[in-house]
C-alpha cells in the first residue's frame, strides 16, 4: 500500500546556488505516496494546493512550520565509516598512520561478530538520522555479512545510504585484511549482489566500490577494482586521497609512476592510471593535493568529500575547499567518523566554516566560507557528491522529500523560551524576534544540534522525531 499523501506549510529554506539561500515562506509543498515532490506553491494553501492535485483533505498529512521553525534539505554526509562509531572521541593524539593501527583496524575487525554489528550499525544509523542525516555514504568492513547487515539496517531504519564492502588486501594487520585481490573482488561482487538484491530499484540503498585507500590496495586489486568500475559504469566508487603526508609518501613509495604508467608520481595519478579517478569517485580529504592533482581531478570530474573535523582531529592539516571549488572540483562535506569526532553534518558543516577561517589566516582572504556555503556544501555540494543531486538537496518538483524540520526556541517578553522539544527545560538556540532569516539559519549553523532537528524524513518517510 502506498503511503499518504503529505503537505508541508511554512517556512522552507534551501540552497540556490554554493552562495545563495532560497527563503520560501508561506509556501506548500506536495509529496505523493512516493516520496516525490509533485507541488511547490507560494502564497498559497494546503487546500488550494489539495484541490489542485485531487487530493481529499483527509488522505492527507499536513505539517506546518512554527515560529522560529524551517523545512531545510536533509544532510547528506558524504564519507563516513559506520563501523567506527563506537570510537568517536577515541584518538588521543594520533596521527593517520599510527591511529588506523591502534584505535581502527582493532575495532573494525571486531564487527566480524554479527551481534556487535548489528549494536553498532543500528545506533548509528539512528544517532545520524537524528542529527539530520538523510543520505550517507558509509564505509562498512572487510567482512560481507556484516557489511550486507548495515545495508539491510539502512533500508529498514529508511535512511538513503551508499554502503561500501571495504577493500585492503595488504598494509593491514594479518587479522583484518583481504586474503588475495581474488578474493576482494570476490567479496566485493558478492556485496554488490546482495545489496543491489534488497532494494533493486535502488530507492534506498546502493553499494558502492570501496577501496580503503591506495596504501592497502596491491596494485592487482587496484587493478581489478578498475575493471569493475569499468564493468558497472552505474555504481560509485569512494576511497580516501592525500589526507596525511606521510601516507602520500607511502603511496610515493608503493605505487612509482614507473610501476603504474601514471604520468607522474602524485596520489591522484595513482588512482587514475587504476581507473579509478571518475566521475563517479568520492574522495575523502583531499588536504595536501598539488595544482596539478586538481586540475586532474576536475578534469576526471571526480568529487572530494571535505572533513574538516577528521582532518583536525587526527591532525591531518586543513583543505583549502576554496581553492578546490575554485578549480571547478565539486565538495560536499563529510564527518568522516571516528577520524572526526562527531556524526553531525552540522557540526561538519561549522567546522568547514572555522577551518576556512584558519586558511584565510594563512593569508589568503577570500579562502573564507560563508554560512551559506557550507549549507550548500552540506545539501546539495553532497548530492553531487554521491551522485544524487537529481533526487535529494534542494525542494523542488520531481526531487524526493527528504528533508528535515529545524526548530529554533524563541524568546517571550518576559525572557522566557518557548517552542524547545519536550522535557528541555532550556533551547540551545534563542531567537528573539527581531533577527532576519539569514541571522536565524547562520545561529543554528554556529550553535545547533539534534536538539533543532525535530523531524526528519527520508523520500516521504518520517524516519526521525524528536519528542
Ligand atoms: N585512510 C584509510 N583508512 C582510513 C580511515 O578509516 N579513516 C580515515 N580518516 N582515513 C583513512
Ligand atoms: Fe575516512
Amino acid at each position: 500500500m502506498a503511503a499518504r499523501s503529505k503537505i508541508f506549510v511554512g517556512t522552507f529554506v534551501h540552497s540556490k546556488t554554493l552562495g545563495e539561500l532560497e527563503y520560501l515562506h508561506d509556501t506548500v509543498v506536495a509529496v505523493d505516496g512516493s516520496g516525490k515532490i509533485v507541488a511547490v506553491e507560494s502564497n498559497s494553501s494546503a487546500d488550494a494546493v489539495s484541490q489542485k492535485l485531487g487530493w481529499t483533505t483527509d488522505e492527507v498529512d499536513v505539517t506546518t512550520t512554527k515560529t522560529a521553525q524551517f523545512f531545510f534539505p536533509g544532510f547528506i554526509d558524504t564519507h563516513l565509516h559506520a563501523s567506527q562509531y563506537p570510537n568517536v572521541g577515541i584518538f588521543g593524539n594520533s596521527t593517520l598512520l599510527d591511529w588506523l593501527n591502534t584505535y581502527t583496524f582493532p575495532l573494525e575487525a571486531s564487527l566480524k561478530d554479527p551481534a556487535k554489528a548489528r549494536k553498532v550499525y543500528s545506533r548509528v544509523i539512528r544517532k545520524t538520522l537524528a542529527h539530520g542525516t538523510t543520505t550517507a555514504a558509509y564505509y562498512a568492513t572487510v567482512d560481507v555479512a556484516s557489511t550486507n547487515l548495515l545495508a539491510d539496517l539502512c533500508l529498514q531504519a529508511g535512511q538513503r545510504a551508499l554502503v561500501g564492502r571495504v577493500c585492503m588486501d595488504q598494509l593491514s594487520p594479518a587479522y583484518y585484511r583481504d586474503e588475495s585481490p581474488e578474493a576482494a573482488l570476490a567479496a566485493t561482487r558478492e556485496s554488490i549482489a546482495y545489496i543491489e538484491s534488497i532494494d533493486p530499484g535502488r530507492e534506498i540503498v546502493r553499494p558502492v566500490l570501496t577501496p580503503r585507500f591506495a596504501p592497502s590496495c596491491s596494485a592487482p586489486l587496484m587493478r581489478g577494482l578498475g575493471g569493475l568500475a569499468k564493468e558497472r559504469p552505474d555504481l560509485p566508487i569512494q576511497t580516501h586521497i592525500s589526507e596525511n603526508k606521510n601516507e602520500i609518501a607511502l603511496v610515493r613509495e608503493l605505487f612509482p609512476p614507473e610501476s603504474t604508467g601514471a604520468q607522474d608520481d602524485s596520489y591522484s595519478g595513482v588512482y587514475d592510471a587504476f581507473g579509478l579517478l571518475t566521475d563517479r569517485t568520492i574522495l575523502a580529504h583531499g588536504v595536501h593535493l598539488s595544482e596539478s592533482e586538481a586540475e586532474l581531478i576536475a578534469k576526471r570530474g571526480a568529487k572530494v568529500s571535505h572533513c574538516p573535523c577528521s582532518n583536525s582531529a587526527i591532525t591531518s592539516g586543513a583543505a583549502r575547499v576554496r581553492w578546490l571549488l575554485e578549480k571547478g572540483v565539486c565538495c560536499g562535506l563529510g564527518t568522516d567518523m571516528s577520524g572526526g569526532y562527531s556524526p553531525s553534518v552540522l557540526e561538519a558543516a561549522r567546522l568547514a566554516a572555522l577551518v576556512s577561517r584558519h586558511v584565510a589566516m594563512g593569508g589568503d582572504d577570500k579562502a573564507k566560507l560563508t554560512v551559506e556555503e557550507v549549507l550548500y556544501l552540506a545539501t546539495r555540494g553532497g548530492a553531487e557528491v554521491v551522485g544524487l543531486q537529481q533526487r535529494v538537496g534542494a525542494f523542488a518538483v520531481g526531487m524526493d522529500w527528504d528533508a528535515q524540520l529545524v526548530g529554533l526556541s524563541t524568546v517571550d517578553a518576559q525572557g522566557e523560551v518557548e517552542g524547545i522539544a519536550e522535557g528541555e527545560e532550556d533551547g540551545n538556540v534563542d531567537v528573539f524576534g527581531w533577527e532576519s532569516w539569514p541571522d536565524i539559519v547562520a545561529k543554528w549553523v554556529y550553535n545547533g544540534d539534534d536538539r533543532n532537528t525535530r523531524k526528519v524524513w527520508v523520500k516521504g518517510r518520517l524516519v526521525h522525531e524528536r519528542k
